[in-house]
């Protein structure tokens, strides 16, 4: 946190809600915005409370794999600030709040009348379906939890965890996706690639070491198929491929 620094942005990252608490009073005491990217997290609660509902700001995607996800592209900013509600639909309307009026420079960005048709329907069975992701994320447990050498995703106290995805952890990762890959089952990673070692941050020239954990869990996710009409007897089908991995042993 500098001089320069206006505000925090926590990732309820794969559907788990960010530790708030200790995130609001840091922000409170260096008087930050806190915008909470709540993505890969419709309808996950923190200590009973839905996200979204934490910071000063919060944005949803509703990109069509996302827990609550349109038939296109979409998203939403919600916000309890008057004035930070009016900005945002400026910025999504070319600046403007009055037709042909352009007070700074916006972009487009308006959600489609048709997919918010689909979202609006689909919101109605969310809670639903994140119980079934959490049913999945339950089995999964109870299948893997004895494997050495493999760390599964846990729910912290007081979160309501809703699995956008099922994240493990394992050194043995590249050679586990190409097991499972040849046995007919997809995974992917969240995320190959850390943010300092992203191309389009090059001019950085931050080298390769300078964040160890990031670079380590790059090279140790894999996300499991977590979807909430997955049945149990693929549930099964996918613990019983990563058991017969030879490597564990
Ligand atoms: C954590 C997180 N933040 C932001 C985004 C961006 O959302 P969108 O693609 O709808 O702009 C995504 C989804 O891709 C995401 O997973």
């Amino acid at each position: 946190i500098t001089s320069r620094t206006k505000a925090i942005i926590p990732v309820h990252l794969y559907g788990q809600p960010a530790d708030m608490a200790r995130i609001l009073r840091v922000a409170r005491r260096h008087n930050l915005y806190v915008i909470e990217d709540a993505a890969q997290a419709h309808g996950a609660r923190y200590q009973g409370r839905r996200v979204g509902s934490l910071g000063d700001v919060a944005c949803f995607s509703f990109y069509p794999s996302k827990n609550l996800g349109a038939y296109g592209d979409g998203g939403a900013v919600v916000t309890n600030d008057e004035g930070i509600a009016r900005r945002v639909r400026m910025l999504g309307e070319h600046g403007s709040e009055r037709k042909y009026v352009h007070l700074f420079l916006g972009t487009t960005s308006r959600l489609d009348a048709l997919q918010a048709a689909v979202l609006r329907v689909k919101l109605r069975h969310l809670d639903r379906w994140n119980e079934h992701r959490r049913r999945i994320a339950r089995l999964y447990r109870q299948q893997l939890a004895e494997l050495d050498g493999l760390r599964l995703p846990e729910e912290a106290e007081g979160r309501y965890h809703v699995y956008h995805l099922y994240v493990i952890r394992t050194t043995k990762r590249d050679a586990l996706k190409d097991y499972l890959g040849a046995r007919g089952i997809g995974t992917g990673l969240h995320y190959p690639i850390p943010l300092h070692r992203q191309p389009f941050l090059a001019s950085l020239k931050i080298e390769e070491g300078r964040f160890p954990v990031s670079e380590k869990l790059a090279r140790e996710v894999l996300s499991l198929p977590i979807y909430p009409e997955m049945r149990e007897e693929a549930v099964r089908e996918v613990a019983e491929a990563i058991k017969g991995f030879k490597e564990w042993s």
